[in-house]
């Protein structure tokens, strides 16, 4: 029999919501028991699902009296797959429906075979009702921008005027962008080449020369990508390079680098660097970088290490630094949907402790004169703007560099989908 793909959705959701497990380590184990297409709609459901979670969870409420537990859970999460498919794709809904029912069997669930066709069949009544929209906005903000309630109180604290519109972003699907090797050709030239593949563009940032997709390719499509031509990442990831303005001779430091997609930008774009050491503390993610490097033909000194300590260290100070901090995450939530159920509120202030450490040891590793790059792909000031701020206000040989001319913040706040981009912050610092 056929694997069924609706199952696999199933089991994936409830190995993160339920087991605290990632998506980017469930997904690929279940993409790899299906072929062609049907992994792209494992994905849409899985990520689907995660995207909605709470209004899924609220609909399935309604309409049952109680909860499936324990061993049933799965059939819990099967549901909401078949729900999501209903509410929002195309999958005509007698297929939608047949296709979650017969997802029962391998799921070892066939008592929900009656329940699921019910429940499914009552979604579609009540879509077609003329007061659908009205009730769907009444009810409370968790269900309806689907997020923890933790989470929407900060972004109304840190973006009063801007909240709803940063929940409705993380619910979008993102866009692919692209950096092209300038090693091998200009973006003008690529662009020559994706025409030549009738590879449609949206636009070219003008900052770093991202290249953003009409829809998103699969990479083996993309001209030169086995043979590093081509990358994909996001805009506001290329932004990193850009800023560091690496020149050659520099001795630079990627101190969390894995899977290492600054590392290589940054390689790509200062091919006469003195040296460039990527640390990251996580061995198995360096094999990433390994991998990314080898692919684009770069290469540099990779450590497994602690960046908030010196073991490592060869007692050479770097003339320029990234620290793209571990952090919470949550300006890319419209790409890993599963960070809503797995950050918890008390994870914030672990991480910004963690990100002030490294960044106080960090400072001492740079060379007077030279320059380093905080980053995160966070939308919170506890992350972002305030850890400069305090940074700043203990070190009185840190001067905060605008990073634009009209930047009167501290640092560059990337709020997700502003100009099609990641949600980022960028602070730029040099010692004086
Ligand atoms: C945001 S990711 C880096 C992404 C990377 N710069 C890129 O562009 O591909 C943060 C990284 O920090 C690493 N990390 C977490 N704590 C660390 C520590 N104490 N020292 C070094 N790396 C750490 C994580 O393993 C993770 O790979």
């Amino acid at each position: 029999m056929a694997t069924n793909i609706r199952a696999l959705a199933a089991r994936c959701c409830f190995a993160v919501v339920d087991k605290g497990r990632s998506l980017s380590d469930e997904l690929p184990k279940a993409q790899a028991k299906v072929e062609g297409k049907d992994k792209g709609l494992l994905q849409e459901l899985c990520y689907g699902v995660l995207r909605y979670l709470p209004a899924l969870e609220y609909d399935l409420r309604q309409l049952m009296d109680k909860p499936l537990k324990g061993k049933q859970r799965v059939g819990h999460f099967l549901i909401l797959v078949g729900i999501y498919q209903v509410k929002h794709t195309r999958i005509p809904d007698h297929a939608a429906v047949s296709e979650t029912v017969a997802a029962t069997k391998p799921l070892k669930c066939d008592f929900l075979r009656g329940l699921i066709n019910g429940v499914l069949r009552n979604i579609q009544r009540n879509l077609a009702k003329e007061d659908a929209a009205e009730i769907a906005a009444k009810l409370p903000d968790p269900i309806k921008y689907s997020h923890p309630s933790w989470f929407i109180k900060k972004v109304q604290n840190a973006y009063p005027d801007q909240w709803q519109e940063i929940l409705n972003a993380n619910l979008e699907r993102p866009p692919m962008w692209l950096r092209v090797n300038q090693r091998h050709h200009n973006v003008t030239e690529y662009l020559a080449l994706l025409e030549q593949a009738e590879i449609p563009v949206a636009l070219v940032d003008d900052k770093s020369s991202a290249i953003k997709l009409v829809n998103a390719v699969d990479v083996n499509k993309l001209p030169g990508f086995i043979d590093g031509w081509i990358s994909v990442q996001d805009g506001a990831a290329q932004q990193a390079a850009t800023l560091l303005d690496t020149q050659a001779g520099d001795v630079v430091l990627d101190c969390c680098a894995a899977p290492g997609g600054k590392t290589c930008h940054i390689l790509e774009l200062t091919p006469n660097l003195a040296k460039m050491t990527a640390i990251d503390i996580e061995e198995s993610r360096l094999l990433r970088v390994a991998e990314n490097l080898s692919r684009l033909n770069l290469s540099a000194e990779v450590i497994t290490a602690d960046a908030a300590s010196k073991e490592w260290w060869d007692g050479q100070l770097f003339d320029r630094i990234l620290l793209d901090a571990p952090c919470s995450a949550t300006g890319v939530i419209r790409r890993h949907p599963d960070i809503k159920w797995l950050r918890k509120a008390e994870d914030i202030e672990k991480l910004a402790i963690l990100q002030q450490q490294i960044l106080k040891n960090i400072w001492s590793l740079l060379k007077p004169g030279g320059t380093l790059l905080y980053a995160t792909c966070s939308i919170l000031p506890e992350e972002n703007i305030e850890q400069i701020e305090q940074f700043l206000s203990e070190n009185n040989n840190a001067k905060l560099v605008p990073i634009t001319n009209e930047q009167t913040d501290i640092g560059w706040q990337i709020l997700p989908n502003e100009q099609s981009m990641d949600g980022f912050y960028y602070a730029k610092l040099e010692k004086q």
